[in-house]
């Protein structure tokens, strides 16, 4: 897992790097977060504050688009994130067994990463693979029609 991040001028610099690649850019915010989410991990407070600095953008509204989006974290996060979907179509093909055999077999709950800084495990809304349901991400990687030996040996993949 990565640790929090401290404050110092070499994370300012490397933040200010990543907002100059946008200069000029008339709306350039969701794009610099997702950046900045891939270099760290996750999108630390101090990251937030620097980047509504800045770009002169509100830190409420640096925060809401930080927190809009699954695929930003404001937390540390595990090597692997864990997507479950629990909106209806998945709700109703098993989302609720996919996420109680995922929380046995990773022995965390929702919003928490495993000892070993592995697997975070997050539910979310539609994936946009519904046709699969019920699915899940792992990291930019889809899985569907998920059922007890699936996930487990779509676990195994991962933890080799
Ligand atoms: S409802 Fe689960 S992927 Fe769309």
């Amino acid at each position: 897992m990565m640790g929090a991040i401290t404050v110092d001028d070499k994370l300012f610099e490397e933040v200010d790097q990543i907002i100059d690649r946008y200069a000029g850019e008339e709306t350039p915010l969701l794009c610099i977060l997702q950046d900045l989410n891939a270099k760290f991990g996750y999108l630390p407070q101090p990251v937030l504050q620097r980047v509504s600095k800045k770009l002169g953008v509100p830190a409420s509204k640096v925060y809401g688009v930080a927190t809009f989006y699954s695929f930003l974290e404001t937390r540390p996060v595990g090597k692997y994130v864990i997507r479950v979907c629990k909106s209806t179509p998945c709700h109703v093909r098993g989302a609720t067994d996919v996420i109680k055999i995922l929380k046995k077999e990773l022995g965390i709950k929702e919003g928490e990463t495993t000892r070993d800084g592995l697997f975070t495990l997050e539910v979310t809304s539609c994936l946009g693979v519904c046709g699969v349901a019920p699915a899940m991400m792992i990291n930019e990687t889809t899985y569907g029609n998920l059922s007890e030996g699936r996930i487990r040996e779509i676990l195994a993949l991962y933890r080799q």
